[in-house]
């Protein structure tokens, strides 16, 4: 996979992609990641990427000109599956959308500022408005961090285990189970006998129980059919 991130602020996004997962998936070769600053693209002398909006308003908008510059050279390259904005009013990132987008090849992901870009960009350019809740940041920046990340511990060979990715919570619509490790004892509290026991089907058994279980206390929406 092939990510695109288009950014006024490269160093601020940079760091959470030099550890970690995200850091082995790149040295593995299993997913590229470029930073491209949109200041770069812009023709006039201080590097403006915003403007006034028309019909008066508090709030700068990002201009249309050099996003436009920045997209058409990336998609003169290559062809891309989609063309991401990261902005509040999209659709509300999940599981589901995160192993959509996993299967993908190529990404460009736009990292919105200010009051947002100029609609034209959003008409023109972009396939997809992902939000990552509903609060605003004040910019797109750490919402496409943690939509790489999402995405890339989803690409195969990018976790160790690979049933670990499809263990995480939300995967079939549950929370995960409660998990313990060492020591078996802790100050008088007790990992639960049935883990201790080595009856494997048995414990599967007990955890899709309490992944049931979890979630009927802390998440029912995930459990209703809407
Ligand atoms: N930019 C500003 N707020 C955002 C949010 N909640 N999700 C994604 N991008 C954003």
């Amino acid at each position: 996979m092939r990510i695109d991130i288009i950014t006024v602020l490269p160093d601020l996004i940079k760091s959470p992609f030099e550890g970690s997962i995200m850091q082995r998936a790149i040295n593995k070769g299993l997913v590229e990641v470029h930073f491209h600053n949109l200041r770069d693209y812009t023709t006039n002398k201080y590097r403006t990427v915003d403007d006034y909006q028309f019909g008066g308003g508090a709030g700068m908008v990002m201009m249309i000109e050099p996003i436009d510059k920045c997209i058409t050279a990336l998609q003169s390259e290559r062809k891309y599956d989609e063309v991401i904005y990261m902005t509040p009013d999209g659709e509300r990132l999940n599981q589901g959308i995160a192993n959509e987008l996993s299967l993908k090849e190529n990404l460009i992901i736009l990292c919105g500022h200010y009051k947002g870009v100029d609609q034209r960009v959003r008409d023109l350019f972009i396939t997809r408005e992902i939000s990552i809740g509903d609060y605003v940041l004040s910019g797109g920046e750490l919402g496409a961090a943690v939509l790489c990340d999402a995405v890339i511990r989803l690409i195969p060979g990018v976790l160790n285990d690979e049933t670990s990715a499809l263990t995480d919570t939300f995967q079939d619509n549950l929370l995960a189970p409660p998990v313990y490790t060492r020591p078996a004892e802790y100050k008088g509290h007790k990992v639960p006998e049935i883990l201790l026991s080595g009856n494997f089907p048995k414990i599967e058994k007990w955890r899709e129980q309490k992944a049931l279980e979890r979630t009927q206390e802390l998440r029912p929406d995930l459990l209703s059919d809407d």
